[in-house]
């Protein structure tokens, strides 16, 4: 019996310094299998009791079962403490800790005039329209001439504008993308333009010296104002939804007649009246027309022969009013606070 007490001890201190070299699953189910398996040591020890007296089996019995649960406990804390750290990727040693939250990079999003723009595009794309594009630094033919604007006329200041030298000067408006496109196509021509337009006006919450505008117009034989109507009031109902109402307000452009703004019912109060509508129940997105014979002439297509229509929405305010944003100022400086709302 003393040789068998001798070698549950020899067991322990060997079974000790096994699991302290223990790094890894594989290693810890030799060690199961050493001590604790079916041909382990354990096992090869109460398979001996046969031979010894009652009083002597229950003490080396008691023993036995004793380091058995000992080396048991040990297992299993081994292998939870295992699975843990491998799941994370970690092997024992590793002095990184491979489950804490990683570091957060700061993510790019698109910006608010970018995302509402592409909103509107992609609305009129399934109308049919196709994209041009016009130069921000536009000369005066471009920018007024052409659109029946003469430099005598008073609608010239209804645009402050940023003159540079030589007759060029900062487009106010999308429009002149019109006559580019008119010379160098024939009708019918369906274009949208969508682009970065500037004004020299004083700044303050509702006007910037700059902003975006989607220039859109459709020439060919027989376009009325119904198709203007149309078009409109279905771009109205895919962008704000069904429930949302637009009316046609008569206006003045020199480069159309007759002219007209587009109001849609105000998206927030729908129309009972609150202070982003002023009161009105009412909020502009707009300007539009039929485009005048004057603008047909000057770039030599036929106002007998063909008639067209134009619009021109301003997507800040859009933006402004869509997003309930207090200030177009915010839509420039940049602040990765703000930009991050949305
Ligand atoms: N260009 C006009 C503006 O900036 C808007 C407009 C475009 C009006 C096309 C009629 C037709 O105010």
């Amino acid at each position: 019996m003393d040789d068998l007490l001798k070698r549950l001890k020899q067991l322990e201190d060997e079974a000790g310094a096994d699991l302290r070299k223990i790094s890894g699953k594989d290693q810890l189910e030799e060690f199961r299998i050493k001590y604790l398996g079916r041909r382990g040591a354990i096992l090869g020890i109460l398979d001996q009791l046969r031979r010894l007296t009652p009083d002597q089996k229950r003490e080396v019995g008691q023993r036995a079962n004793l380091l058995k649960t000992k080396l048991e406990e040990a297992f299993g804390e081994l292998l939870q403490k295992l699975s843990v750290s491998t799941a994370a990727g970690q092997k024992p040693g590793d002095s990184f800790d491979y489950t804490l939250p990683g570091r957060q990079y700061p993510q790019a999003k698109i910006h608010p005039l970018t995302s509402v723009t592409n909103q509107i595009l992609e609305i009129f794309y399934r109308l049919g329209f196709e994209l041009a594009t016009g130069p921000e630094i536009e000369t005066d033919y471009y920018n007024f001439e052409a659109l029946n604007i003469p430099a005598w006329h008073p609608a010239r200041d209804m645009q402050d504008t940023f003159y540079l030298e030589n007759d060029y000067l900062l487009r106010t408006h999308t429009s002149p993308v019109q006559i580019r496109s008119f010379e160098s196509k024939k009708p019918p021509l369906k274009i949208l333009a969508p682009g970065r337009v500037y004004r020299h006006e004083a700044i303050n919450v509702r006007s910037y010296s700059t902003f975006y505008q989607v220039e859109g117009f459709y020439v060919d034989e027989n376009v009325t104002l119904a198709d203007l109507k149309g078009t409109l009031f279905a771009f109205v109902k895919a962008f704000y939804g069904e429930q949302t109402k637009a009316r046609f307000r008569p206006s003045y452009f020199p480069f159309t007649e007759p002219s007209a703004e587009v109001d849609i019912s105000c998206i927030l109060c729908q129309g009972k009246g609150c202070s982003l509508c002023k009161q009105t129940g009412w909020l502009e997105i707009l300007g539009c027309g039929m485009i005048h014979p004057n603008v047909f002439k000057n770039v030599g297509y036929d106002p007998e022969k063909y008639t067209g229509y134009a619009f021109g929405l301003g997507v800040d305010r859009i933006a402004l009013q869509k997003l309930q944003i207090p200030d177009i100022r915010l839509l420039y400086e940049n602040d990765i606070k703000f930009l991050g709302q949305f």
